[in-house]
């Protein structure tokens, strides 16, 4: 294949890079919470009750904010009945996963799960069957100082000190018929504004992320968010975008190229957030928070059929899936002036990178993309200008076999590339417009055997990351050869 020449400049600069597009997602759905994270039973449960090792696992992806309940799950979630001793929680019948739902796991028990992870807590309120007032009360809880009713119920349940939770969504997926109290985007405009006054009244300082379309085939797309942000005003901080990807007709160049469409769904949601700011007048703009991603098409099993803690929707990742995942990534940082939160859904066990069964666990291919990109993740992203052969995918339009994205840290440059021909090694120049390239500081490489080709419990290390010696210095500039279907993360130093 005709060679690949990637070309960025120092100055050429879109914006730093947000550490929180490094998010994850913990729902209360299937095996998530219960035998994924919490397991007081297990051998490797700490003295919170939670599993040490998967804990252990997850800590190599220096994850940042983790949202937390739901998904469909908080839309039908009264937040009180997961606080207090254990003993005195109510089991009730969920109904987003028709799953039984005892509240063992509730809000302290996350925040303690937060601290020890180092993450920032992000929570969805319920408003499917909540009211705005409970969203409120919420607020109180987490973060008021002692000496008012809900605050007091904290400090009761052994946290003196605020939770302090920064960021709070207004409700999950609200446009879509299947969540529970789904109304027209004029309803939940009004309900969302309701609930937003009430809990910045309650924390100034809170930042809010009001529901967006939930995808990009739904009626109402961009309709929606034209009414919902043009109601919200100044209260709407960010807006969410979800979307989950899958490969179900066999085509692999095709699947690859969705990050296409990625980038088209981000500049979508971005010029309705640039038309609402236009059309008020105003300096605040709302920003974008990507906050339900992944690949989801293999598994569909989501009725727990009235089970606690049920298997359900636990995709088996392969190497195509992980280049998918590498591109979603790749396309949250090209654009970085606008992505500024984002949320792999979800982290263990529920469309995860990491799965259990029983006491062991098991670190799936989606998992390595994000630790290459997320451990080189400082620094300002650049633009990129590729020049190389391109083709065109069936439904996702033309790009360019090599996908790329940069961001320059100190003194160093972090390069991502993934190679999307099935058959050819690309030959991939990196030139530095304005600098020269010195030297290789590291390199990794993901690949392997065939693109569906996956890890198992029996067979752990078929897809995994591998150091990548074959990156040459020549006339300041870096080149490499990238196998078919492969993606590689490198840091050069930089004069
Ligand atoms: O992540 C699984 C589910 O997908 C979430 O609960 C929901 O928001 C989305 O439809």
């Amino acid at each position: 294949m005709k060679r690949t020449t990637v070309t960025l400049h120092t100055k050429f600069r879109i914006g730093p890079v947000d550490p929180r597009i490094f998010g994850g997602f913990l729902e209360h759905m299937g095996r998530a919470v219960y035998e994924g994270i919490y397991d007081p039973e297990s051998a490797h449960a700490d003295a919170d009750g939670c599993r040490g090792d998967v804990l252990d696992v997850l800590r190599r992806l220096k994850m940042t904010t983790m949202r937390y309940p739901g998904g469909n799950f908080a839309s039908g979630y009264h937040w009180q009945d997961g606080i207090g001793p254990r003993e005195t929680r109510p089991t009730v019948r969920e109904l987003a996963w028709q799953s039984i739902e005892r509240n063992h796991f509730g809000t302290d028990e996350y925040v303690r799960l937060c601290r020890k992870m180092g993450w920032s807590p992000m929570l969805t309120v319920n408003l499917g069957t909540g009211t705005p007032e409970e969203a409120r009360n919420w607020v109180e809880y987490c973060n008021c100082p002692t000496g008012t009713r809900y605050a007091d119920m904290r400090t009761l349940n052994g946290s003196e000190e605020p939770h302090a939770v920064k960021l709070w969504c207004l409700g999950n997926e609200m446009d879509g018929r299947w969540q529970l109290g789904h109304v027209p985007a004029g309803q939940y405009a009004i309900r969302a504004q309701q609930a937003a006054k009430m809990m910045k009244d309650t924390d100034a300082s809170i930042e809010l992320v009001v529901c967006g379309s939930s995808g990009i085939g739904l009626e109402s797309y961009m309709e929606w968010d034209r009414q919902v942000l043009e109601h919200l005003g100044d209260l709407a901080d960010y807006i969410s975008l979800h979307r989950y990807v899958g490969n179900p007709n066999e085509d692999t160049p095709d699947y690859l190229a969705i990050t296409s469409s990625i980038d088209r769904q981000i500049e979508e949601m971005d010029a309705a957030c640039r038309f609402i700011q236009a059309k008020r007048r105003t300096r605040k703009r709302p920003y974008l928070c990507f906050d339900e991603w992944n690949v989801w098409y293999k598994n569909h099993e989501t009725d727990g059929r009235g089970k606690i803690a049920p298997h359900l929707i636990e995709e088996v990742y392969n190497l195509e899936d992980a280049l998918v995942v590498a591109g979603f990534l790749q396309s949250f940082i090209r654009h970085a002036d606008v992505v500024k939160i984002a949320n792999l859904a979800q982290i263990v066990n529920v469309i995860a990178p990491v799965l259990t069964r029983g006491d062991q666990v098991l670190v799936q291919s989606i998992f390595h993309p994000f630790e290459m990109i997320s451990k080189r993740r400082d620094g300002l992203s650049l633009r990129v200008v590729i020049d190389g052969p391109s083709y065109e995918g069936a439904t996702n339009g033309r790009v360019h076999y090599i996908d790329a994205s940069a961001i320059l840290g100190d003194g160093e440059l972090h390069v991502f590339l993934t190679n999307r021909n099935v058959d050819e090694t690309a030959e991939v120049c990196v030139a530095v417009a304005d600098r020269a390239v010195l030297s290789r500081k590291n390199a990794e490489l993901l690949t392997g055997p065939a693109h569906r080709a996956a890890n198992s419990f029996e067979e752990g290390n078929v897809i995994e990351a591998t150091p990548f010696e074959n990156v040459e210095i020549e006339d300041g500039q870096a080149r490499c050869e990238l196998p078919p279907l492969s993606f590689v993360a490198m840091t050069l130093n930089l004069n």
